[in-house]
């Protein structure tokens, strides 16, 4: 058994909540293992005029506090998303609010946007975008839970991160802020993207990339209604998706009447066929990072296939570990080579039909 498989196993025996305190930590002191990297110029891609060396990345909540992005960076993820950072400081929900469905590979989360503020977490992300070996930073932002106008929060995020960011992230889609989710209706997200426009004009960062991140419990008219919105609000593109409030029939473990956002392996199907719907809805306008249930290289492939320019994942990685990264990259590699493909962007929407028949 390997040194990283040890640390694992001890790690998913501790509080869930505590074990990811330890492992920002650890990231934080250089104390991780450094995994085989896989460097192949056919991973390249290009998304939102920004370069990506490969198209895998980690999804927002892992680093709320962007504590840890240069060791992230390190360990092969070609783009690390921190936050959600909210204006102020807050606590998030009451403990416990963290629970691993592990026969389900799943996670439950109702942390409410706990962190640092965005005042904390600028300090921190100018230092790490000095760093050599630095990839590319996304900055998610939402809104205070108390806050009177949630949507003059996101301007303030996006004036606060406007010139440390390669792109920001606006965050409509947490369950465990009420009424957060409200802000995906056409009327507040066109409001909204204004609003951020605005602010992103007045910082000389006009064409900082803005991407819509949304929630995988929606219809297609909702869908199709947030597509048309972004567009028209000047989104380079959409997150596809964040957790779900729903409950498949098929998860086992007796966590899963916890409330929360589920995300890992249950969630892939229904994400990977929303992105796939807001694909075919976009029409080449917008880009698209498809995130939710990917745990290997075959879940990646899908995501590329059903449409998305870049890939993210979060609860594979609790669950898997480092190594995960360069597993997924050598098989994104090999089934380039099986199609007889010498660049993954040649990859994006081929599979988008499929997905919507099946
Ligand atoms: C513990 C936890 C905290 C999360 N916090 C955030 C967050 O602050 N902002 C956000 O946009 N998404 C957050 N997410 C959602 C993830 O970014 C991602 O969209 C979701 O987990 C689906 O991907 P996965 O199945 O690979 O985990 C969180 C997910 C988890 C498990």
């Amino acid at each position: 058994m390997s040194l990283e498989s040890i640390a694992l196993k001890i790690l998913h025996h501790m509080d869930p909540e505590r074990a990811h305190e330890l492992v920002i930590r650890a990231l934080q002191r250089g104390l991780f293992p450094r995994p085989r990297k896989v460097v192949d110029e056919r991973l390249h891609t290009s998304c939102c005029g920004l370069h990506f060396a490969n198209p895998l990345g980690l999804a927002a909540g892992f680093d709320k506090n962007g504590r840890a992005v240069p060791a992230l960076w390190a360990l092969g993820f070609s783009f690390v998303e921190v936050g959600t950072v909210t204006p102020l400081a807050q606590p998030g929900n009451p403990p416990p609010r963290l629970f691993r469905l592990k026969e389900d590979e799943a996670i439950i989360n109702r942390m409410g946007f706990n962190g640092e503020g965005q005042a904390v977490v600028r300090r921190r992300l100018l230092r790490a975008v000095k760093h050599p070996g630095r990839g590319v930073l996304g900055v998610n932002i939402g809104a205070n839970k108390t806050s009177r106008d949630r949507v003059a929060d996101y301007a303030l995020g996006a004036r606060c991160f406007a010139d440390v960011a390669d792109y920001l992230a606006i965050n409509i889609s947490s369950p465990n802020t009420p009424g957060l989710r409200d802000l995906q209706g056409a009327e507040a997200l066109a409001r909204l993207l204004a609003g951020v426009k605005e602010a992103l004009r007045e910082k000389n960062r006009p064409d900082l990339p803005v991407l819509v991140k949304i929630a995988p419990d929606m219809d297609d008219i909702a869908l199709a209604e947030i597509v048309e919105t972004a567009v028209e609000g000047g989104a380079a593109g959409l997150i596809v998706s964040n957790t779900t409030i729903a409950r498949p029939e098929t998860l086992k473990s007796p966590l899963k009447a916890e409330s929360g956002g589920l995300s890992g392996k249950p969630l892939f199907m229904p994400s990977t066929r929303m992105l796939a719907r807001a694909y075919v809805l976009a029409k080449g306008r917008l880009k698209l990072i498809g995130c939710g249930g990917v745990h290997d290289a075959q879940t990646a492939w899908e995501k590329i296939r059903a449409g998305a320019d870049l890939v993210q994942l979060f609860t594979a990685f609790v669950y898997r570990g480092p190594a995960l990264i360069a597993e997924i990259l050598q098989g994104l590699l090999d089934r380039l080579e099986q199609a007889g493909l010498d660049g993954i962007s040649q990859v994006v929407g081929t599979g988008a039909a499929d997905w919507l028949q099946g």
